[in-house]
């Protein structure tokens, strides 16, 4: 007898360095599930083909990362509400009913946020950093949180605007959320400040006023696995600091929870990444 276990993916470019095989690995292992889960390279032109071979193939769910996010946003036959809202989809589910769109990433950083860190964000007043994709798939989730303010800083002031746009209909009832320059926050005061901003992977930051954090603010920083300028920024400013591992660790537990129904353990497997340094 042949027995068939469930094919999931990570498809991105690059793909190599992810660590989404490991922590899925890990989640089948914990919870007995039978799959298997593997990197997936994909040429920039080849999205759509490499998923309809996966799915031909007979693969079952695909997490997606740079740079296809939009490209399985608009592959999407059906998409959740989070996914909607996030205009990305960082997970596929390969289904009879056609190709099923979601995004995990918002998920990820609230449970990471609020099970792990401890921190409550009911009325407390919130600075995003950044206004890219990193940006748009935490933003509704943050909302979700009711901060009573929730500022988006970024370089280029029309993205912060476009990104502020986007989200005010659907959410902004009990938040207030305007966009900024960076030079404008001086005299202003957040208790958690999230830099969503790619600046880190360049060992550089953006360009903040000290005396930023309230007391007993968080600084929460999404790159992983390095001290960026942000981190050590906040360090000097004396507030306590979270890197992304949990939340990378965490909407992979989301992801494994819409494709399989089973909610992983995570803090586990994020003491296992941390300890092995990897
Ligand atoms: P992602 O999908 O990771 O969010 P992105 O859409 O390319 O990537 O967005 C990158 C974000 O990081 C943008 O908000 C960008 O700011 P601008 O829109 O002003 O370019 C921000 N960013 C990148 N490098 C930065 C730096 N050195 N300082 C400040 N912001 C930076």
């Amino acid at each position: 007898m042949v027995i068939m276990t469930d094919r999931y993916a990570v498809i991105g470019n690059p793909v190599a360095h992810s660590k989404s095989p490991l922590i899925h690995a890990e989640f089948a292992r914990q919870t007995g599930e039978s799959l298997s889960y593997e990197p997936l390279f994909c040429e920039l032109s080849g999205f759509e083909a490499a998923v309809m071979r996966f799915r031909d193939e007979g693969g079952r769910g695909l997490n997606v990362t740079v740079p296809f996010k939009l490209g399985a946003y608009e592959l999407s036959e059906h998409r959740t509400a989070r996914a909607e809202s996030a205009l990305a989809v960082n997970t596929l589910t390969l289904g009879h009913d056609g190709i099923g769109g979601d995004n995990t990433d918002g998920a990820g950083l609230i449970r990471d946020l609020t099970q792990n860190l401890r921190v409550a964000l009911l009325a407390k007043r919130i600075l995003l950093m950044g206004a890219g994709g990193a940006s748009y798939g935490v933003c509704g989730p943050l909302l979700d949180q009711k901060p009573v303010l929730l500022v988006v800083a970024n370089r280029s002031l029309d993205k912060a605007s476009a990104l502020c746009r986007h989200f005010d209909a659907a959410h902004t009832r009990s938040t207030e959320m305007r966009a900024a320059p960076y030079d404008e926050l001086t005299g202003e005061q957040f208790d958690l400040v999230i830099n969503a901003t790619s600046a880190g992977l360049a060992n550089a930051m953006p360009a903040l006023p000290v005396r930023l954090f309230a007391p007993g603010a968080l600084a929460y920083e999404m790159v992983y696995g390095k001290a960026t300028p942000f981190m050590q920024f906040a360090q000097r400013e004396g507030v306590r600091t979270a890197d992304g591992l949990g939340m990378l660790v965490e909407q992979a537990a989301e992801s494994f929870y819409v494709w399989r129904g089973v909610r992983p353990q995570t803090a586990p497997v994020i003491e296992l990444l941390r300890d092995s340094g990897k």
